[in-house]
C-alpha cells in the first residue's frame, strides 16, 4: 500500500477516535462492521456516568463508552499475515495494523488494513484475511508498429515486439525489395524500413513452331497465368502442354516442341514398328511419329541370312542404318522371297 494512503487511513481512524468535536465523529467509509453493538449515544461526559466517557466509536457515533477497556490481544498467529499494534495498549482507539505477507492480498486488492479497538472491545472491520495475490496483469509488451497497408501486403514471420525480429514474405508471392528481415528497437522504432514487393510479370514465351498457343496474346503475362500448346495436324507434341507464370516472373517450364513425323526411309522392305513387321506402304503416308523407333533388316556381310539395325525417328529426321541397302525394283518385282527382310534372320552367333 502506498505510504500515504496509509497515512491518510491513519489519520481518518484517529480522527473519529477524537472526543474534542462532534463534527469530527464522522462514520468511516466502508471500514468498519454493520452489525455491531454500540453504546447508548451521548452529547457530553455528563450523560455517561462516572466510568464512562463521551467519545467517539466510529460508527455508532459518539457513544458513552469505558476507555480503560481493550481489545482481544494478542491476536492468533497468521500464516498470511503481520499483525502489529501501533499504539502502546489495545485499549479504546488504540490501532492494529494487518499487513498481508509477501504474495498475499486482502480481498480489496490492499496488503495492509488499520483496525481500531471499539467501544465493543472489538477491533473494527471484518476479520482481514489475506489470500494469496493474482499474478500482476502482464504489462502489454512494447511492440513496434505495423501499418495496416504492410500487414495486408506480407507474411510476418514473428513477434513485433521490442528486441526481437520479424521476417517479412509477400502474400503475393512477389519479389521482396529491400530487408527481408527488420528488428524492433528499444525505442519502438524499426531498424530497417519496410521492404515492398516487386509485382513480377512473366514475358511472352519463345513461339512454337508448328504449334498453336491456346492463350490471349500479352506484352506480359500475370502470376498464376497458364498457357497451354496445341501441334499442328501431324505433328507431336514434345515438352509440357501447358506452362504457369512463376512468381518469380519466370515460367514454369520451357515452352514445348511440336515435332514433325518421318518418312519411312524404305519401300521395298518390310520393317519393325511398334513391334509389328510390316511394308512400309501399309503404313497411313509411310510415315512415323517423332519418336517412333523404326527396325530395318540388313544382310549379313557373308551369309545368307538378316539381321536387324533400328533408328529413332526425331523431328522429321530418320536415316536408314549403315547396313541397310534399298532392294532395286527389280528384286523386289521378281524375287520377292529373297528380300533381306524376307530371308531367315542370322543365327545369334553370325552377327559380330
Ligand atoms: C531509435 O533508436 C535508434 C537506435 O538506438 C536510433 O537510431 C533512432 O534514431 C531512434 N528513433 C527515434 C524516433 O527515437
Ligand atoms: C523461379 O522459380 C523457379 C521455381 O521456384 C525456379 O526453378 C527458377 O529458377 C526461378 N527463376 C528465377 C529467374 O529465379
Ligand atoms: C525406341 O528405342 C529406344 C532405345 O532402344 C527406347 O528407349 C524408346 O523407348 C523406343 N521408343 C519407342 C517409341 O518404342
Amino acid at each position: 500500500m502506498d505510504s500515504a494512503l496509509l497515512l491518510l487511513l491513519l489519520w481518518a481512524l484517529t480522527a473519529t477516535a477524537s472526543p474534542q468535536s462532534s463534527g469530527s465523529c464522522v462514520r468511516l467509509q466502508g471500514g468498519e462492521k454493520r452489525t455491531r453493538t454500540c453504546s447508548r449515544n451521548c452529547k457530553s461526559d455528563a450523560e455517561c456516568g462516572s466510568k464512562r466517557q463521551c467519545l467517539c466509536d466510529g460508527q455508532c457515533g459518539l457513544s458513552c463508552v469505558a476507555p480503560g477497556r481493550t481489545c482481544p490481544w494478542p491476536l492468533p498467529l497468521s500464516e498470511t499475515s503481520e499483525i502489529r499494534l501501533l499504539s502502546p495498549t489495545p485499549s479504546f482507539s488504540a490501532l492494529l495494523e494487518v499487513r498481508c505477507k509477501p504474495g498475499f492480498t486482502l480481498p480489496d486488492g490492499l496488503d495492509v488494513t488499520v483496525r481500531r479497538c471499539q467501544g465493543d472491545r472489538q477491533w473494527s472491520g471484518d476479520e482481514p484475511i489475506c489470500t494469496v495475490s493474482e499474478p500482476p496483469e502482464n504489462t502489454p509488451a512494447q511492440t513496434c508498429p505495423l501499418p495496416e497497408e504492410v500487414i495486408n501486403t506480407f507474411s510476418i514471420h514473428g513477434e513485433a515486439t521490442v528486441g526481437t525480429s520479424i521476417r517479412y514474405s509477400c502474400l503475393s508471392g512477389a519479389e521482396i525489395v529491400g530487408s527481408r528481415e527488420n528488428f524492433c528497437q528499444e525505442n519502438q522504432t524499426w531498424l530497417h524500413p519496410h521492404p515492398v514487393c516487386k509485382k513480377l510479370f512473366c514475358q511472352p514465351p519463345k513461339e512454337v513452331k508448328e504449334g498453336y498457343v491456346v492463350a490471349i496474346q500479352k506484352a506480359e503475362y500475370e502470376v498464376g497465368f497458364d498457357i497451354h500448346y496445341l501441334c499442328k495436324k501431324n505433328y507431336l507434341l514434345d515438352g509440357p502442354q501447358k506452362i504457369t507464370c512463376l512468381s518469380n516472373g519466370s515460367w514454369s517450364a520451357s515452352p514445348p516442341h511440336c515435332r514433325a513425323r518421318c518418312v519411312i526411309p524404305a519401300e521395298r522392305s518390310r520393317v519393325v514398328i511398334g513391334g509389328v513387321k510390316r511394308w512400309p506402304f501399309d503404313v497411313t503416308d509411310a510415315m512415323v511419329p517423332h519418336g517412333e523407333n523404326v527396325t530395318f533388316y540388313c544382310k549379313h556381310p557373308k551369309k545368307q541370312c538378316s539381321f536387324t539395325a533400328a533408328q529413332t525417328c526425331f523431328d522429321g529426321k530418320l536415316q536408314t542404318p549403315q547396313c541397310y541397302l534399298e532392294p532395286t525394283w527389280l528384286q523386289y518385282k521378281l524375287f520377292p522371297h529373297r528380300l533381306v527382310s524376307e530371308i531367315e534372320s542370322c543365327a545369334p552367333g553370325d552377327v559380330e
